[in-house]
């Protein structure tokens, strides 16, 4: 299997592709294929523009652990990301030419798509902004590689709270209905455009406004993004997850999140059978795995 140079969202896969990216993660995952010298001599330049701890760790950890390289760059001490604002042309011609690979993350979502019109090398959409354009392909990935793991491949009802503007979610949505999921939705009205993930919603979800609105007996998995990708954002007491309320309502499923979480996720579910977003954490440095050997076709031993 080969992945397209340019990784900005899963739209342009074809789901088999979606299929084979998760099976060589499980692949490696447990060690049934042998990926440690697959990206020896290769260069890897992330660029985050923006904070990431899962993305960052999980991408760069799996990329030196198959015997790679990083660019050790700072994006803010560079011309392109600091106030020189060199043009985005004159820095892509740089990154031609130091790396092989470039994983970029921004708060605006036109920068990546911007470095991607620029650049030969394969880059990877590691989060783009916010509302219509943004995506988080690689977490909707990890996710659906999770749900894989521990329910099959049968459709489950999924109930999706939070943020419908944020890029996890909208990955999500689109991916989840791809796969064929029931997707409830129980979500603030958007805070910025985004017109396509709300006629989705609109015309293939269930929306709720509460928890009482529906039967957590019937639901496999809870997924909450949390209320907005702004720190400050709180979570109003409706869209707070606790052991005791899934308790009540006899909820038997799983809890994921792609944190990180504020208040919307108590930690008093951390240690309870709900908690699969540990896992989803965990994952992540298999599926990142996977995409790079895609890319470049490297399987090591082929
Ligand atoms: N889920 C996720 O993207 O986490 P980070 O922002 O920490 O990378």
């Amino acid at each position: 299997m080969i992945l397209p140079r340019l990784l900005l969202d899963l739209d342009s896969l074809e789901p088999t592709q979606i299929d084979e990216l998760i099976e060589l993660a499980t692949s490696i995952s447990r060690k049934e294929v042998n990926v440690s010298n697959a990206m020896a001599g290769r260069v890897l330049c992330p660029l985050f523009q923006q904070e990431s701890s899962r993305t960052y760790m999980n991408s760069t950890a799996g990329f030196l652990r198959m015997k790679g390289t990083l660019l050790p760059l700072q994006i803010s001490n560079t011309r392109f990301g600091s106030r020189w604002s060199e043009p985005i042309q004159d820095f892509c011609v740089l990154l031609n030419s130091c790396a092989d690979i470039v994983i970029a993350r921004s708060p605006e979502t036109d920068t990546v798509r911007r470095l991607a019109e620029h650049v030969s090398i394969p880059i990877i959409n590691a989060g783009n902004g916010s509302g219509e354009g943004s995506e988080h392909p690689v977490q909707a990935l990890v996710d659906l590689y999770t749900i894989r793991e521990e329910f099959g491949s049968r459709p489950l009802q999924i109930l999706m709270m939070g943020g419908r503007h944020i890029r996890s979610t909208r990955s999500q949505i689109k991916l989840f209905l791809r796969f064929q999921h029931n997707l409830f939705i129980m979500s603030p009205p958007s805070p910025v455009a985004n017109s396509d993930i709300d006629s989705l919603i609109r015309t293939h979800c269930e929306e709720i406004e509460s928890l009482d609105d529906i039967d957590l007996q019937k639901v496999d998995v809870i997924y909450h993004n949390g209320i907005d990708e702004n720190p400050l954002a709180s979570a109003t007491e409706a869209f707070v997850l606790n052991r005791a309320a899934l308790e009540r309502r006899s909820f038997t499923g799983k809890v994921m999140h792609s944190l990180p979480r504020k208040a919307e996720l108590s930690q008093c579910i951390d240690n309870s059978n709900y908690n699969l977003y540990f896992r989803q954490m965990i994952n992540s440095i298999s599926a990142f795995k996977a995409v790079f050997c895609s890319i470049f076709r490297s399987k090591s031993g082929e």
